[in-house]
């Protein structure tokens, strides 16, 4: 570890219908702070959904603006933000290490049946648009698992526990983490 001081934001990383937005708000709510959700910021600024995003651009053109916004959050400098992400940030490695420095990072973790169950009725997720959800789900985790692990430094179980309980934990650790400073 460097001696640099831990940058004060809050990341959110993890699959998809991990609860990354919805625990994002409680954290918004309780500390203040203002959130900042990926997703919805490219769609607003893309003018369209991320489904009609993929469709019109391919993945590869969703995956451009993420990295692009990523790197402007980055640089901005700005402190004392939720930065709730989309599940498939961490693809990308220079994100990984962007995230590392933007703030604390807590991976929200949930098992493949669980994330099925959450996802199910949505249907603005196109990487899930497919005949046999649970096998793609299963895939894109085991393959996306040691890479949320690699850009972590908390990792949350969320299947037993309530949105409530969630942002309390990641309170009390990134209390700790910021030295006292929050
Ligand atoms: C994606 C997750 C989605 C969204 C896009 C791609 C992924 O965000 O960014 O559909 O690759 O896992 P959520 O994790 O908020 O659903």
């Amino acid at each position: 570890m460097s001696g640099e001081p831990l940058r004060e934001n809050l990341v959110l990383i993890g699959f998809m219908g991990c609860g990354k937005s919805t625990v994002g708000r409680i954290l918004h709510q309780i500390l203040g702070w203002p959130l900042v959700d990926m997703d919805g910021l490219i769609e607003q600024r893309a003018g369209m959904g991320i489904p009609a995003i993929f469709a019109a651009e391919g993945e590869a053109g969703f995956r451009r603006r993420e990295s692009e916004l990523l790197a402007e959050l980055e640089t901005d400098g700005m402190a004392k933000r939720i930065i709730a992400t989309g599940g498939g940030v961490v693809i990308n490695p220079e994100n990984r290490a962007r995230l590392r420095r933007l703030g604390y990072v807590i991976w929200l973790r949930a098992p493949a049946k669980t994330v099925l169950a959450r996802t199910s009725r949505s249907h603005d997720r196109p990487l899930l648009h497919t005949e046999k959800p649970l096998e793609r789900i299963q895939t894109m985790l085991a393959e996306r698992m040691p890479l949320y692990e690699e850009t972590a430094h908390l990792e949350i179980e969320t299947s037993d526990l309530s949105a409530d309980e969630i942002a309390t934990g990641i309170l009390e650790s990134a209390r700790y983490d910021f030295g006292g400073r929050m």
